[in-house]
């Protein structure tokens, strides 16, 4: 079981170049089962959840070759319609294979994703507006069985709630229902946009026609198509936020500021002094940190997937912050260890109130989900004397070479097997 050790408190000073988008690279990986034509994607992250999802796509009959950090996949021959539950519980976005599959043969037997640290993650408002499109389906011993007896068929559709998967499972699906789909109360995270690109340079009809709602003309042929994902805005957020937290200086590079307005804002308040260029983002942190309330929702709200991150900040903040997670049902499982190197963090329900003038101890500490464990590395750094992170196959998931992104800026860490 491989852990990290970390031995701080050391400012980070240098660059980091943000990698690729997972939550952009995964949803244009389920994308391609809609074509048959040559698709060659860059800038993918190497990170577990991408492996995962190539081999969820391999195990549906994809032939999927790397080289020189491009990914060349080829579904002339993809005939198979079964994604197993071994490979969707490790990924829940491998549930964004049903849309693809049912827009391609009109039937799909998916597994449940299953539920995670942080949530019990449903899948209903997939399968209600999926069903609008003329699915029918049942749910059977943890799979979903799909049909659409008479193929997809064009309409309108309101989701009840934001959500970013069930916004991606039906973009794509509609991409070759009969006739037009306008769906409703649509998430808008800069990876659905992403998503939106790759599907109509693939060839499709997609247009946004106001903030949260979207038109989908069905299709019939498709392109070739060589499409470069977006960088990664969660781990450019955890790196500026490392940089705050550690009163380094950090240069991120392949950033493009506009995406990640809120965030910048938001630690602009706490304290932090931040130049944005084109494609890049500099920030020097500052010893004095103020405190400010935090309330998760969906973008261009301050992201979920950056809120253990920035409450390590404000666990330094000169008085107390309160955090509210207003997106998942159980995204505090941090807090216990962050509490276990002197943070003083109380919750109720959902939400947690930080008392700030942290001096983080160093400790043996375990990981729970993928921003969690990176929340932990935070702490540590500033944490005097060596920390050790178990289980951070939760870290592989999602952030690409963080020790020696890290290292190369000064921090003092490496992987023990
Ligand atoms: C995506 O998850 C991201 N994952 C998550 O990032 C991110 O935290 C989340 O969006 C919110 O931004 C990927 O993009 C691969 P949702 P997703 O559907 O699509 C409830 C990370 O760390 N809900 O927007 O699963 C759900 O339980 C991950 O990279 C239903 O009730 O999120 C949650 O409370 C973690 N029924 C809320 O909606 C449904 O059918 C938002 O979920 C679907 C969702």
């Amino acid at each position: 079981m491989h852990k990290l050790e970390v031995v701080g408190a050391k400012k980070l000073k240098g660059q980091i170049r943000i990698s690729g988008s997972k939550n952009s690279s995964l949803p244009i990986l389920a994308a391609t089962l809609l074509s048959s034509k040559k698709i060659i994607l860059k800038n993918l992250p190497k990170v577990k959840d991408i492996d995962t999802m190539v081999d969820l796509l391999c195990s549906l009959g994809s032939k999927i070759n790397y080289t020189r950090n491009k990914l060349l996949i080829n579904n002339s021959r993809q005939n198979k319609k079964f994604a197993s539950y071994s490979l969707v519980k490790t990924m829940r976005a491998g549930i964004l294979v049903l849309g693809p599959l049912l827009a391609k043969f009109g039937s799909a037997k998916v597994s449940l994703p299953g539920g995670c640290a942080i949530g019990t993650r449903p899948i209903d408002i997939h399968l209600k507006a999926l069903s609008k499109l003329g699915v029918k389906y049942k749910i059977l011993q943890g799979y979903v069985y799909a049909t659409a007896p008479n193929g997809l068929i064009g309409n309108r559709i309101r989701f009840p709630k934001i959500s970013v998967g069930a916004t991606e499972n039906l973009i794509i699906a509609s991409c070759f229902a009969k006739g037009k789909t306008i769906l409703s109360n649509c998430a808008i995270e800069p990876e659905i946009d992403d998503l939106v690109k790759f599907l109509n340079k693939m060839g499709c009809k997609i247009n946004w026609l106001t903030k949260r709602s979207l038109q989908i003309i069905g299709v019939k042929n498709l392109k070739d198509i060589t499409y470069s994902v977006m960088f990664d805005r969660i781990e450019a957020g955890t790196y500026l936020i490392a940089a705050a937290v550690t009163e380094g200086h950090l240069k991120l590079k392949n950033v493009d500021p506009n995406i990640i307005k809120t965030e910048i804002n938001i630690l602009k308040k706490i304290g932090s002094k931040i130049r944005i260029y084109k494609n890049e983002v500099h920030i020097y942190g500052k010893a004095k940190i103020k405190k400010k309330n935090i309330r998760t929702s969906p973008y261009p709200g301050f992201p979920t997937d950056l809120q253990a991150q920035i409450m390590v900040l404000l666990c330094k903040a000169n008085k107390k912050s309160i955090i509210k997670e207003s997106i998942f049902e159980n995204r505090f499982m941090h807090v216990a260890e962050l509490n276990r190197m002197g943070a003083k963090i109380s919750i109720n329900g959902n939400k947690a109130y930080i008392q700030g003038n942290t001096n983080f101890t160093a400790a043996e500490l375990m990981a729970t989900d993928l921003r969690a464990s990176v929340s932990l590395i935070l702490a540590a750094l500033c944490a005097k004397g060596k920390s050790v992170i178990n289980r951070i196959y939760h870290l592989d998931r999602g952030y690409e070479d963080i020790e020696k992104k890290l290292k190369r800026v000064g921090a003092k860490i490496r992987r023990l097997n």
